[in-house]
């Protein structure tokens, strides 16, 4: 199966990759893995007062789509709100990356982390948690 260029480009030079301070009360930390596969993805964002996303890093332990899924996301949740966040949807990531079918699982991957980490910024400011359907 060929990687598109997108794809091969995130893989060799991923965008965000590392770590924030998982205690700190303004960072949302969710970590996620793939039943399919065993992949797993951690993904961080850091969010303001006035509740923009400052900063996202990641690390990935997984194939070059979900690599490229999780540098992606982070490139795209860099100055939206924590709203506008959670309406990133794995789609748009598939779109993207020219993802083939097999590989979209790389992108709910994603989307889930986002999810996860948003919830956990919510759950340490005393916001409620969302409830999402698993996917994966
Ligand atoms: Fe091998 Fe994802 S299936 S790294
Ligand atoms: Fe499983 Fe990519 S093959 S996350």
């Amino acid at each position: 199966m060929a990687y598109s260029d997108k794809v091969i480009d995130h893989y060799n030079n991923p965008k965000n990759v590392g770590t924030l301070d998982k205690s700190a009360a303004n960072v949302g930390t969710g970590l996620v893995g793939a039943p399919e596969c065993g992949d797993v993805m951690r993904l961080q964002i850091q969010v303001g007062d006035d509740g923009v996303i400052q900063d996202a890093k990641f690390k990935t332990f997984g194939c070059g789509s979900a690599i490229a899924s999780s540098s992606l996301a982070t490139e795209w949740l860099k100055g939206k709100s924590v709203d506008e966040a959670l309406k990133i949807d794995n789609m748009e990531i598939v779109e993207e990356l020219n993802l083939p079918p097999v590989k979209i699982h790389c992108s709910v991957l994603a989307e889930d982390a986002i999810k996860a980490a948003i919830n956990d910024y919510r759950k340490k400011n005393g916001l409620e948690e969302l409830v999402f359907e698993e996917r994966i």
